[in-house]
Parts: structure tokens; sequence; C-alpha cells
């Protein structure tokens, strides 16, 4: 019978740790590289924004050409309504008015600093008040204005961003707005520049 006393010490040892000698199995380590690099390649593909970009699939400024109908349903169709015809006694309507149709540098500086007070329009007094629209960009508001006068039956000369610009020169920012009709007859001659 063998003495098995030499072989106890051996036998209460534990087996070797192996699991860390074991390799990546294959499969994981192709998808890991395939991952790293279908990831170098989009993070250089999509490099070159500027930060705060945004989702680019949101397209805000489609183009340089402002659509003048859009800022009009933005800004104005509240009040003025969709179709130009205003609400009776209330909002004055831009249909056949002689305040959109004439004089272009009086309308400009309707919209650059709004209007409070008596302002007749088609035979019917108003008094109201028109916001002043200045925090629009000389594009836009040239946009608006001349659909304004392009619609509806309306049909006059269109307006220029430039023109817009000129306006902006003519009188301070903050100057206030127009007192009524009144004043707008006394600094701007009516009939000018449809
Ligand atoms: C909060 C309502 C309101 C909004 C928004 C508004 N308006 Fe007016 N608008 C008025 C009122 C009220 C008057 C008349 C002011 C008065 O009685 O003194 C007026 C007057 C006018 C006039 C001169 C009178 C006429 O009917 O021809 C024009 C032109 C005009 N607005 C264009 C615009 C345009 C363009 C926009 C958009 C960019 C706009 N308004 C947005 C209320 C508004």
């Amino acid at each position: 019978m063998a003495d098995d006393r030499f072989d106890r010490p051996q036998q209460r040892e534990r087996d070797e740790p192996d699991e860390l000698k074991s390799p990546i199995p294959r499969p994981l380590a192709l998808l890991s590289i395939a991952l790293l690099a279908w990831g170098s390649w989009y993070y250089f593909q999509n490099t070159g924004y500027p930060v705060g970009a945004g989702d680019r699939r949101t397209a805000i400024v489609v183009s340089d050409t402002v659509d003048g109908a859009a800022v009009y349903a933005g800004n104005c169709v509240a009040c003025h309504q969709a179709a130009g015809q205003g609400l009776s006694g209330i909002f004055p309507p831009l249909v056949a008015s002689s305040w959109v149709v004439e004089n272009d540098e009086r309308l400009i500086q309707i919209l650059l600093h709004g209007v409070q007070g008596e302002m007749i329009v088609n035979d019917q007094a108003y008094n109201g008040v028109m916001p002043a629209f200045s925090q629009l960009s000389d594009a836009e508001l040239a946009a608006v204005l001349t659909h304004i006068r392009t619609n509806w039956g309306n049909s006059a000369s269109p307006i220029t961003a430039d023109q817009v610009e000129e306006g902006r020169q003519r009188y301070p920012e903050g100057r206030g707005p127009w007192n009524g009709g009144q004043e707008l007859d006394d600094v701007f001659a009516p009939g000018e520049g449809a």
C-alpha cells in the first residue's frame, strides 16, 4: 500500500488559473476591429462642421432668398389675416390699402417703427397698435413687403433689401412709433414711389 502522505500537499493545491491566458474569441476580436474602423471612418466623415451646427437634417435656411409668404405667415397673419383682409375695425386690411401700394419709403418706415394713433385705411378709421418689426433683417422685411405689395390683387413695385437698409439709416432705431396716419402724412408725401 503506497504511502500517500507526500501527495497530500499537492492535492490541496488549486488548479493553475488559466482563464487569463485564454485568447479573445476570434469573432469578437474581428467585430471590435470592424467597429473601431467604422467609428473612425464615421468620425472623419463628420468633422469639419462648426460646433453647435446642430442637427443638419433640419434645414433652417434653405437658401439666401427669403420667402415673403413665410415671413408674413410668421409675423403678420395673426392680425392682418391670411388674405390680408384684416379684421374690420380692429386690424386694417393690407389689400387695396394706399399705405401698402403707394409710397414705398413710408411703408418701410411703418414696419421699422410701428404706428400708434388714428389711421384711415380704405375709408375706415383704425386706432390700434402696429408693432415695429426692426428685428427682422433687411432681406426679410424686403421679402414680406414685396409679398404684401404683389398679392391679393395688389400690384405695386417690389421692395429691395437696399431700400430697407436706407430706411434704417434715416431714423434712429428707438425713435418710437409713428403717431398715426397724420404724422406719416406730414413726413411722407402720399402717392410717391408706387
Ligand atoms: C399685433 C397685431 C399686428 C401685427 C402682428 C402686425 N400688424 Fe400691421 N397693423 C396693426 C394695426 C392695429 C395697424 C393700424 C395701426 C393704427 O391704427 O395706428 C396696422 C397697420 C399696418 C399697416 C398700415 C395700414 C394698412 O393696413 O395698410 C401696414 C402696411 C401693416 N400694418 C403691415 C404689417 C405687416 C407687413 C406685418 C408683419 C410683418 C404686420 N403689419 C403685423 C396690427 C398688426
